[in-house]
């Protein structure tokens, strides 16, 4: 039987999961398809009745259902319920379950490229406070990090972040980024600045720890200003492609029961494509 799967959003046409996971299914010999599915906010309830019928081994729900989808879930692991948040959806005897696999993404792809990170990490300088903030702040929270410091261009949102998780993560002003920077041991960008398209992250890197990591999960560029920058200053980098591709596989193992891995030709063809548009 055809294990089918999806990816839902609005729009959904730009999602790279297709490829991904595409990939995947050839890669391991399945009988089974990954789809992407254009589903309107009205209809988020009616699609998630089908899934619920069995027409679907699972799937991935991107912007904007990842918030809305959550309360239509039979069961919603803990992880997914403090993002309130889901992006991954699997059928368990016909129980249908939730999770977000975006903290997960993130530690296994800095775990792969920086083994025995955290053994150097105190202090970690968060931009950003949305929804990719959330994940990686719960990420570094669960890695038992001493100091993680959210700096947001909203004071409140990232109050309200800092709340929510509580201790060690704490809010730092916008206004003091560049002198937070002599104090982090890893900095990560979740904000979308840098992005193709969008005004570059305004970053001081002149006060840059030694042996410090940067990590930018912008991935369209795949080298953005604040890497090429943090690179030349002689810091660890950590592009923000590899916590697209690692955030896939949870879900993958649940829909066919293969652990898929992240392996250089499947990255290779995800960069040809970021190249291509
Ligand atoms: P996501 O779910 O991908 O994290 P989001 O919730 O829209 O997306 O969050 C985008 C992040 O980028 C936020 O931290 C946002 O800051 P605000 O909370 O102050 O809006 C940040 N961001 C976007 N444009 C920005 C800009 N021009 N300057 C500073 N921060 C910006």
């Amino acid at each position: 039987m055809t294990r089918r799967c999806f990816v839902i959003g609005h729009p959904i046409a730009h999602s790279r999961s297709p490829l991904i996971h595409g990939a995947w299914i050839a890669e391991h010999g399945l009988i089974g398809s990954y789809e992407r599915i254009d589903v309107a906010p009205a209809a988020l309830a009616d699609f998630v009745a089908r899934v619920r019928e069995g027409e679907f081994a699972g799937g991935n729900v991107t912007v904007p259902h990842k918030e809305a989808v959550l309360p239509l879930l039979d069961r919603v692991s803990e992880t997914a319920r403090t993002m309130g948040a889901v992006n991954t959806l699997w059928l368990e005897d016909g129980v249908l379950c939730g999770d977000n696999t975006d903290a997960a993404g993130f530690l296994g792809h800095l775990d792969a490229t920086v083994p025995g990170w955290e053994k150097r990490t105190v202090t970690a300088l968060l931009l950003g406070a949305g929804g990719a903030a959330r994940a990686v702040a719960y990420a570094l929270k669960q890695r038992g990090l001493a100091r993680i410091v959210l700096a947001n261009r909203s004071a409140e949102r990232a109050g309200r972040l800092a709340d929510l998780l509580g201790a060690p993560v704490e809010a730092g002003a916008w206004e003091r980024r560049d002198a937070l920077v002599a104090e982090a041991d890893l900095i990560v960008n979740t904000t979308s600045l840098g992005m193709k398209g969008q005004p570059p992250l305004a970053l001081d890197l002149s006060r840059l720890r030694p042996g410090a990591i940067v990590d930018d999960i912008v991935y369209v560029p795949l080298r953005t200003a604040l890497l090429e920058e943090a690179g030349r200053r002689g810091a660890t980098t950590v592009d923000g492609l590899g916590m697209l591709l690692h955030q896939a596989m949870p879900g993958f193992a649940r829909w066919f029961g293969v652990t898929p891995q992240v392996t250089s030709v499947l990255r290779e063809l995800i960069v040809a494509d970021i190249l291509k548009h």
